[in-house]
């Protein structure tokens, strides 16, 4: 039985390259905050979200699989990138399981969340495992331009095509598992219809601010002020948006931790530190949130880094370290958080100013109905931006010597 067994596995196995040739020729389809919405609605359809899913899944997955294999070999054929992509071939061969089930058969519905809760914990930890890898790599190659830029372009879409993916198995599993959330009653899956950003902030803040009081002894505090487009609000009258307040608390953390910091080490011999501001404002399009720290700022020549999943100013931590959450880790932060915003057509900036702090700010969508997923697809482009080779630069590169005029009469030629 056991051998039988081992043989239809690899089988299976052995198909997998046709299925993601296969499902990759399709391009991912984004959903609307409004349709995300709909499939949570009273008359919500288990069997119509199963039949999408069962393709879909294959196709984002597919998609980005497809993308793996184009990195650098010497990045691929690390253990913890070999992992991952273990990983995303079991969940593919899993889902691909149920495309000739029977959507009219409830003991299918249920067998298939099951199968997506398995798949969404195996992936639990990519990120760090991601992280290893690049860390891996870094340490045994000397950096090229060209390589961390793919690198760059690579995670953005890997990373920003997981968390479409676990949203997709979020709100599935969630609405389709029959309970409802006992705190919050009214969210839809993930997605909260009036999420009251004010609440979400101050959340935020205090989970940074007891980081920071475990580690520094002290923490700055949190100056909130809400504005609307025609009044100022008062307290009773909250900004709220549709969005997933998950994903919102995420950016915002990150973005405390790196104030609270930044704040502390520059006040390091100050008996008072300066507050961080946060100014929510809606207007008809945006709804932005400025968070303003007065931690010394970053100079302007580092700031395309910090977006970088290649810097960190801070020492890595070890996977499975969960003694003392550190407020720097992977230096994946900031650019984690700006998929995070952008994932609904938001974005997130720094305005920084070296001597001073830094405003961050992050831009989502006002209306729902702009909120759409934003997703990679692999085509000749995305291909061909993994093809990119090491040009000349077209801009003279000074030289760090200073020039001998006494010395220099006649051009170089070229
Ligand atoms: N508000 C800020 N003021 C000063 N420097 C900042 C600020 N925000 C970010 N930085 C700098 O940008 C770097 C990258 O930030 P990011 O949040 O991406 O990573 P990290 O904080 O190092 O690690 P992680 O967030 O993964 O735990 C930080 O290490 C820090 O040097
Ligand atoms: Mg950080």
């Amino acid at each position: 039985m056991k051998f039988v067994r081992f043989i239809m596995k690899n089988a299976a196995l052995a198909s997998v390259p046709k299925h993601i040739e296969h499902f990759s020729k399709f391009s991912p389809s984004p959903l609307s905050m409004k349709q995300f919405l709909d499939f949570g609605s009273i008359n919500a359809c288990e069997k119509t979200s199963f039949v999408f899913l069962r393709q879909e899944l294959p196709v984002r997955l597919s998609n980005i699989m497809k993308e793996i294999n184009l990195l650098p070999d010497r990045l691929l054929t690390t253990p913890s990138v070999q992992m991952v992509q273990s990983w995303y071939i079991q969940s593919l061969m899993e889902i691909l399981h149920f495309l000739d089930k029977n959507p009219d058969d409830h003991r299918v519905l249920g067998e298939f969340v099951d199968a997506l809760v398995t798949i969404r914990n195996r992936h639990n930890d990519v990120v760090p495992t991601m992280a290893q890898g690049i860390i891996e790599y870094k340490e045994a190659f000397p950096q090229d331009v060209v390589t961390n830029q793919n690198i760059q372009y690579f995670l953005d879409r890997f990373y920003m095509s997981r968390i479409s993916i676990r949203m997709l198995i979020n709100q599935h599993t969630l609405i389709f598992d029959g309970t409802t959330n006992p705190v919050h009653p009214n969210t839809i899956g993930s997605i909260d219809p009036h999420c009251q950003v004010g609440d979400v902030v101050q959340d935020a803040f205090h989970s940074a601010k007891m980081l920071c009081d475990q580690y520094y002894l002290r923490s700055p505090d949190l100056v909130l002020q809400e504005m609307s487009r025609k009044i100022t609000f008062k307290s009773n009258h909250p900004i709220s948006i549709v969005y997933v307040p998950s994903h919102l608390y995420h950016m915002l953390f990150e973005l405390f931790k790196n104030a609270m910091r930044a704040t502390i080490e520059t006040h390091e011999s100050s008996n008072n530190l300066p507050p961080i501001q946060v100014l929510v404002s809606l207007g008809g399009e945006d709804m932005s949130i400025k968070v303003s720290d007065r931690g010394g700022g970053v100079a302007f020549r580092r700031i395309e880094n910090l977006f970088s999943y290649l810097y960190s100013t801070a020492p890595a931590p070890q996977i499975g370290e969960h003694t003392r959450p550190p407020l720097a880790g992977f230096g994946y932060g900031l650019p984690i958080s700006r998929l995070y915003a952008k994932y609904f057509q938001g974005d997130l900036q720094l305005y920084t100013m070296e001597g001073y702090g830094t405003d961050a700010v992050i831009y989502l969508k006002a209306l729902s109905t702009d909120s759409i997923e934003r997703l990679p697809v692999y085509n000749k482009t995305a291909l061909k931006n993994y093809k990119v080779s090491q040009e000349a630069d077209d801009w003279c590169v000074p030289s760090k010597e200073p020039l001998d005029l006494s010395s220099y009469k006649v051009a170089k030629a070229k």
